[in-house]
């Protein structure tokens, strides 16, 4: 009989220290190197957020000038890139386009494989500058409409959203962007982040480890949630149907997308401040039927079932009336949780040691050979 004692899904396993962020779940609070999240949101840019995470502290004026003119010039993506995510089928999920995007700017680095903090951090910010091109790109052609170029002159998020549609939208749908952003950063040892530190651990590349952190990100238990969440919606229809709805689905013994968290059993930290953000888009957007919808729907999961909503439950709507396409929210998270996983990939090389769980054998028992 094995002494060995399994904990499926790693729950309530410490694996490692981090000094990035920290997830309290008896307090439901967030904090990015010690400032809860909800105040970042409320008062920081993205690239400062960025910039914390990546060094400890807020950017004085000339560091945040010096990191933001870096990203800019990752902007523009390579020619040949390009010419590659245009051959692709434009039927292909969106994650799968930066995942492959990804890998192609991997193979044409030629300090790829030089693990220095001065190396990887040069290609987190590459990453960083580039991936809003790569998820507008992806946007505009599944619209059949040309990419277009960076505007220099614009900040992260008011570019992001300016290359995607052709013009910075309303300055509330730009805040409520970057909140956004702001939220999807960082979440301590979550699948993805786990995933590109496991890559990192055997020494492997950064554009390896955020590839696969890509294709751990893609699923909907994870960050996946968001597009699932407005699948949701638009099989329920109207606030008035959530009620029958969830009791179907759970009678079904079907998952409801955006409910649910593996260490927020009483909410989600960054929940109310998307929840405002998604108001604000909602009044500008004649987003009504779907605000009324979003609390008809949580109010049915908790009476049923006791389940908070998570990050992805606002992001989602959100996303949507900003103009989005579903296939397209969860790359936007991507976009955004690039510097933590960047913000990771640095603190694992700091203090490596190989991560390589070990497992409790139930197959056969030692057997003879017979040729
Ligand atoms: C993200 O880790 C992170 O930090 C992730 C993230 C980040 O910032 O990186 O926060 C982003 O990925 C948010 C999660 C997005 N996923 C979803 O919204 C998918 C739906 N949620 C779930 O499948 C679920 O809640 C998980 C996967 C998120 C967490 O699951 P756990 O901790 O493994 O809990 P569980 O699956 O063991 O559930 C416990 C009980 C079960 O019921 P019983 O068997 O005890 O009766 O709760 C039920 C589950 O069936 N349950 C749900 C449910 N979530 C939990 N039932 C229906 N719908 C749900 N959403």
């Amino acid at each position: 009989m094995s002494t060995k004692t399994v904990h499926k899904g790693l729950t309530g396993v410490v694996v490692d220290t981090t000094g990035i962020s920290m997830v309290n779940p008896e307090t439901n609070s967030l904090t990015y190197r010690g400032y809860p999240v909800q105040d970042l949101a409320a008062h920081c840019r993205f690239e400062e957020v960025a910039h914390l995470l990546w060094h400890g502290e807020l950017p004085t004026p000339a560091q945040l000038a010096e990191q933001n003119a870096v990203e800019r010039a990752h902007r523009e993506l390579p020619a040949d890139l390009v010419s590659t995510l245009l051959h692709l089928p434009a039927t292909a999920h969106p994650m799968d386009t930066l995942r492959t995007a990804v890998s192609i700017l991997g193979a044409n680095d030629p300090h790829e494989d030089e693990n220095s903090p001065e190396a990887n951090h040069a290609k987190a910010l590459r990453l960083f500058g580039a991936l809003p091109s790569i998820v507008a790109l992806t946007q505009r052609r599944r619209r059949g409409l040309l990419p277009l170029p960076p505007r220099l002159d614009l900040g992260f998020a008011e570019n992001f959203l300016a290359m995607t549609f052709g013009a910075v939208p309303e300055p509330e749908v730009v805040r409520a962007f970057e909140i956004s952003l702001v939220l999807y950063a960082e979440h301590s040892f979550n699948a993805s982040t786990f995933t590109s530190r496991v890559v990192t651990s055997t020494l492997s590349d950064l554009y390896s480890a955020i590839t696969a952190a890509i294709g751990a990100l893609k699923g909907p238990l994870h960050g996946g949630a968001n597009e699932a969440v407005m699948a949701a919606f638009e099989e329920i229809g109207t606030a008035d149907r959530a009620q029958e709805w969830v009791a179907r689905a759970l009678a079904a013994k079907r998952t409801i997308m955006g409910f649910g968290h593996r260490v927020y059993k009483n909410g989600d930290s960054r929940v109310p401040t998307m929840r405002a953000a998604l108001r604000t888009v909602a009044e500008l957007r004649d987003g009504q039927r779907l605000l009324d919808l979003y609390e008809s729907l949580a109010g049915a999961v908790f009476a049923a079932k006791g389940l908070h909503p998570n990050l992805d439950y606002p992001a989602g709507p959100a996303y949507h009336l900003m103009g989005f396409d579903t296939p397209v929210f969860t790359p936007i998270f991507v976009a955004a949780r690039i510097t933590g996983w960047t913000a990771h990939i640095t603190e694992q090389l700091a203090a490596n040691s190989l991560i390589r769980p070990s497992s409790l054998y139930t197959g056969s028992a030692q057997r003879e050979f017979i040729a």
